[in-house]
Formats: structure tokens, C-alpha cells, sequence
């Protein structure tokens, strides 16, 4: 097929909207599935399909004729949640244009708007679609005026379509090839290859998702990465229709699924160019190596389950190369790891994935961003040029006397709400320290704010909270806006008298108080009661700031059950024990192994 009938292209929506179903549609208009087959093909692991969410972006190659011409359709799809925004653009780099999903009831939500200056940003074309307009209380005609007065969008643009009733798929299939330009490549000179996504195969290694921009590439041939400069053989090449179809060769304008032994997903980076061995190319540009936003410890329940926990980390992280990975140990749990992910729904789906796929039930300590810390001059640190250092763990913050100065990472939030929930929107944005910068109505009920938002205010709950203070209608999405200058001090927490250091976090000090007393009152609740009282204490540099008691309890849980019921007593005795297999002895304390990541959770 030649080049000016190829398109490449994404579907970008806000969560629910309906990508998935839509991509289905295309796949199945195109002949790729056949009609009423297993849906959502595209959304390949368990996890996506229990959330509902797409995680880890997939493609496909569709055939499609108009005016009696053939052509090559990639669809290249995105996740669609804020955490997974940077896989989002990488995606849009392979990219001409784009269809901008919106569900015709909900009408545009934060990540629409956030998705629409993405691809804007990357100059791609931008077909809006309305979907579901099936639905009883669909509003075409709003939503439309919605993205106007927003995008700057014209009313005779907007298609309307139904994904899940089929309606209007051939409009979209058309307006693909009719409004998107086809890629700028050429089929001479030397290979140049975006990489652009990755996942890991047991027998084949790393495959990698190449968009080939400048000349072919065969089996066989010895490629190299412009920036790892390392080598590989050719093994495989296939297309993805959407299963593999093995092929001899892609040419420039094609995407395809390059197999060459690639050990490791870390080797696989994302953005990297790829020419052949030999004949060096100049890098494409928009090399962003993806940045891990949130930290946490991850241990064994006991050390007895170190290497299993070690094996099943390894394979996961390399099908995930947005995870970083470094060695830690605590003195409370062991050794471990601390991993880096791009927010908290990420680490969530990695520890659903070491359960489900590996059958770990790690401990998971809370998660904290990275914050830098400018110390006071010593000789020392002047010597080793260690002045501002980084930290993504509490329990490595330096005493507050060797402290010059902290900084903490902002966010640019967005919230999109009906205007009846803005009073508790905007004191929500308060108390997590936030600071207005403007408010748009986006149409007569509906409003548009953004915040100046600490990263630590959003990355445990803020979701989850903007969801039910506004009954659900409230969206949210969020870029990386810096580090600014911050009083922070590390709160540390004292199970009868004993420092943990792994239940220790960072706060504003204008909150201490506060959050030390709310974080004695869920330790309380979270930790059951014991044989011995417990006294639950949090501490800012010596100073207690707040403390709980828990009682002792009663030793035998069955005493109070009367009478000769066996069977009973042997269940609740089992149920005693098997509860007692999840906790983890700290300080003489048994303590629930959720407790490190529920306790900063509302
Ligand atoms: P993420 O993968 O999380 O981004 O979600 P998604 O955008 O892929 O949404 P998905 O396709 O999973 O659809 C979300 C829900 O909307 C599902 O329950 C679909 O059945 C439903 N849905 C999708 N399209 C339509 C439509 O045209 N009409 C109606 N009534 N429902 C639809």
C-alpha cells in the first residue's frame, strides 16, 4: 500500500466514553474480528478488564476500502486514565491525527480537555466525535457547544455516532481517511524507527512497536537504538491485525512488532530511534524518558518469601518499563525494594498484577513523592557537591537543624464540574493547599477550574474524594508543574515508644497537627486490638502532637460462645489464625500489612 493511503491514528477519550468500544467497532467494520465476537479486544490483561480501564496501550492495523482504494488504518490506542498521561503522548508520537471521544451525556470531562491539548500540541488533526447518542439523556447539541466555545471546534465537524449500537462507524472510518493526512515518510534512505511501546513475551523476550519513518526493515537485518547504542539481530517482524501476522519486512509508513532478543524492557526505550547497524541516522526528536512521579517500599510479608517476591517483581516490571526498581531494606521489614510508579492508580494495578498473575501478597508501604531538600553548608557536603539532595522516602529526611530550605513537585490540576458541587470542590482544593489560577464556564451548569496543586495533596485520595463530594460528575486530570519552596516536616509515628520509621511521612507544617491527629485515630482503628495495650503516638522533631490508646482485648475470641458447638469454635479459631497469617510483627505489635498504605487513605 502505498504511503499516501496509509493513516495512523489514536482514539482519545476520558474514562468510559467509550474507546474501547469504538476500537472494537473499527475492527470489526474493517473484517480484522468478526461482528458480536469478544469485546474489547484491544483491553488484554485481567486488570483491565476488572477496572474497566486500559493500562498498557495496543494496536492495530486495519484494512479499509473507499472509493474502491485500499488502505492501511493503524489504530494505536491509549490508556486512558490521568496516570498513564505520559503513555498517552508517546502513543500520539506515532501519530497524524486523532479521534476526540466525548460521551454525548457526560459532555467534555478533565481529560478530554487534557487529551485535546496533547494532540493540539502535537499539531495532529482532531476529529471530534460524540458517542453514545443512543442514550435517553444524550445532548449532541450541548456537548457540541461545549467543545466550541472551549476548542474552538465548528458544530459541521462534530460527528455523532453510537459505538455500542454501531451507528455511524462507516462516518468515522471516512472521516479518518478523508480529513487525516497521510505520514511524511519516505520509503528510501536509511531505516529510522520510532519505538514507541513495548511488552515482554516468555519465549521471545522484548517485543518492541515500531512506526517505521524512512526505509524498510527486513528479518535478519542487525538493527541498533540511537541512544543505548546497543545491537540486535532481526528475529521477528509481524503486524498486529489485531493477533501477530508475521511479515518479511515492514517499509516505511507501517507499524509493526519487532522481536530481536531484547533481554530486558528497560533496553526498550520509549521514544528511542532505531536505524540499522551502520548507517547512523539523526535521532527523531521528542526523546522523554518517562519519570516515575510516586515512591513505595515493597517487602516480603517474611523474609521467606523474599525470592518469589523478587521473581514475580522482575517479570512484571519487564512488561512495565514505566516502573523503576532499587534495592531498599527497612529495619522494621526487611529487605525490599523501593519502586517508582507514574501515580497511585499505577501502583495499585502493579500490586493487583503480583497478586493476581503471581499470587504475592506483599507488604506496600505508603507512598510519597519526590521531595528536595537544599541542606545547610557543611564542609562535608560542600566537598561531595551534595548541597540539594532528592528523596523519595521519608524515612531518609535529614534532621530538621542540618535543613536550609525544602522544596516539594507541583501540579497543574484540572477539574471539570457541574456548578452545583463548587463550594465543596473549592474548599476540598483548599484544605489539600491548593491555590486557584482561573474559572471558565464551559457551558450554563458546567465549569472549568484549575488549581495550583502540591503533588502529595493528590496522589493518595484527591480522586476518590472529588468523585464522592461530587456524587461522581466531578473529572479530574493534572501535568507537572515544578518544585516550589515548602515548609515540610517529616511526621514520624511511635507504636509504644518505638520509632516506625515505615509509617513516617511528610508533611506541610501548617497540617501537622491536624493529620497527627487523624493519623492516630486510623492507626487505632486499623490496627486490631492485642494482648497488650498500645500506645499510638505521632511525632514532629521530639514533639508529640497527638496520641491514641489501644486496649487489650480479651484472650480467646471463642470464650464468650456458649455451649459445645465445635464445628463453630474450630471456624472462628481458624479464622483467628488465618487473619494472624496477613500481619507482620513491628515493635512487638502485630500490624495488618495493608496498614502502611490505608493509614494516609481517608
Ligand atoms: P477506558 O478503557 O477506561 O478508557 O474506557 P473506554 O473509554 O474504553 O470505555 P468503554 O469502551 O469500556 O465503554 C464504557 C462503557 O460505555 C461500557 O459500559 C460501554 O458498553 C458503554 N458504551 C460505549 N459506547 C456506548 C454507546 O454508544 N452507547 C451506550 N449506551 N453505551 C456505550
Amino acid at each position: 500500500i502505498p504511503v499516501e493511503r496509509i493513516r495512523n491514528f489514536s482514539i482519545i477519550a476520558h474514562v468510559d466514553h467509550g474507546k474501547s468500544t469504538l476500537a472494537d467497532r473499527l475492527l470489526e467494520h474493517t473484517g480484522a474480528i468478526k461482528p458480536g465476537g469478544q469485546n474489547q479486544i484491544l483491553d488484554k490483561l485481567q486488570v483491565e478488564r476488572e477496572r474497566g480501564i486500559t493500562v498498557k496501550a495496543q494496536t492495530a492495523s486495519l484494512f479499509y476500502e473507499y472509493n474502491n482504494e485500499q488502505y492501511l488504518l493503524n489504530l494505536i490506542d491509549t490508556p486512558g486514565h490521568v496516570d498513564f498521561s505520559n503513555e498517552v503522548s508517546r502513543s500520539l508520537s506515532a501519530c497524524q491525527g486523532v479521534i476526540l471521544l466525548v460521551d454525548s451525556n457526560d459532555g467534555v470531562q478533565a481529560q478530554t480537555v487534557a487529551n485535546f491539548y496533547l494532540a493540539f500540541g502535537n499539531d495532529l488533526v482532531i476529529i471530534p466525535v460524540l458517542n453514545k447518542i443512543d442514550l435517553k439523556n444524550a445532548d449532541p447539541a450541548k456537548v457540541t457547544q461545549q467543545l466550541q466555545s472551549l476548542f474552538d471546534i465548528q458544530a459541521d465537524e462534530v460527528l455523532k455516532i453510537s459505538a455500542k449500537l454501531g451507528i455511524g462507524i462507516d462516518s468515522v472510518l471516512e472521516a479518518i481517511v478523508t480529513r487525516l493526512p497521510s505520514p511524511k515518510v519516505a520509503r528510501n534512505g536509511p531505516l529510522k524507527a520510532l519505538l514507541f511501546d513495548s511488552s515482554y513475551d516468555k519465549y521471545r523476550g522484548v517485543l518492541s512497536l515500531i512506526f517505521v519513518k524512512q526505509g524498510s526493515l527486513k528479518v535478519g537485518e542487525n538493527i541498533q537504538s540511537c541512544y543505548t547504542q546497543k545491537q540486535y539481530e532481526v528475529k521477528t517482524l509481524s503486524l498486529l491485525r489485531p493477533q501477530e501476522q508475521p511479515v518479511e519486512q515492514l517499509v516505511a509508513g507501517q507499524i509493526g512488532l519487532v522481536g530481536c532478543n531484547m533481554r530486558s524492557s528497560q533496553e526498550a526505550l520509549v521514544g528511542d530511534t532505531i536505524h540499522l547497524f551502520g548507517q547512523k541516522v539523526e535521532a527523531l526528536p521528542g526523546f522523554q524518558p518517562i519519570r516515575p512521579m510516586v515512591f513505595a517500599g515493597i517487602y516480603p510479608m517474611d523474609q521467606s518469601q523474599h525470592v518469589n517476591l523478587r521473581s514475580a517483581i522482575e517479570k512484571l516490571t519487564l512488561n512495565d518499563s514505566a516502573v523503576s526498581v532499587e534495592i531498599d531494606s527497612s529495619p522494621a521489614l526487611g529487605q525490599g525494594w523501593r519502586l517508582g510508579f507514574l501515580g497511585l492508580l499505577h501502583l495499585e494495578v502493579f500490586s493487583q498484577r503480583l497478586n493476581q498473575e503471581y499470587g504475592a501478597e506483599p507488604i506496600i508501604t505508603a507512598p510519597s513523592v519526590i521531595y528536595k531538600v537544599k541542606l545547610k553548608p557543611t564542609k562535608q557536603n560542600v566537598k561531595e557537591g551534595k548541597d540539594v539532595i532528592t528523596i523519595n522516602n521519608p524515612a531518609l529526611w535529614p534532621e530538621p537543624q542540618q535543613i536550609e530550605e525544602s522544596f516539594e513537585p507541583m501540579v497543574i490540576g484540572t477539574i471539570i464540574t457541574p456548578d452545583k458541587y463548587l463550594g465543596p470542590i473549592m474548599s476540598l482544593c483548599m484544605e489539600r493547599r491548593g491555590v486557584q489560577r482561573n474559572a471558565t464556564n464551559i457551558d450554563n451548569d458546567r465549569i472549568m477550574l484549575q488549581y495550583d496543586l502540591p503533588l502529595c495533596e493528590i496522589v493518595i485520595d484527591f480522586h476518590d474524594m472529588l468523585k464522592t463530594i461530587s456524587s461522581g460528575y466531578a473529572s479530574f486530570d493534572y501535568e507537572d508543574n515544578g518544585y516550589v519552596s515548602s515548609n515540610l516536616v517529616k511526621m514520624g509515628v511511635l507504636l509504644n515508644n518505638v520509632a516506625v520509621e515505615e509509617l513516617s511521612s511528610i508533611v506541610h507544617i501548617t497540617k501537622s497537627q491536624t493529620m497527627g491527629k487523624k493519623l492516630v485515630l486510623r492507626l487505632k482503628e486499623i490496627i486490631p486490638r492485642q494482648m497488650i495495650n498500645i500506645a499510638v503516638q505521632a511525632v514532629v522533631g521530639g514533639k508529640v502532637l497527638a496520641r491514641q490508646d489501644i486496649k487489650a482485648y480479651r484472650k480467646d475470641v471463642t470464650q464468650w460462645l456458649y455451649g459445645g458447638d465445635v464445628t463453630r469454635r474450630k471456624k472462628l479459631l481458624a479464622q483467628q489464625a488465618a487473619g494472624k497469617k496477613k500481619m507482620r510483627m513491628i515493635a512487638n505489635i502485630s500490624v495488618p500489612r495493608e496498614t502502611f498504605i490505608d493509614v494516609l487513605k481517608k
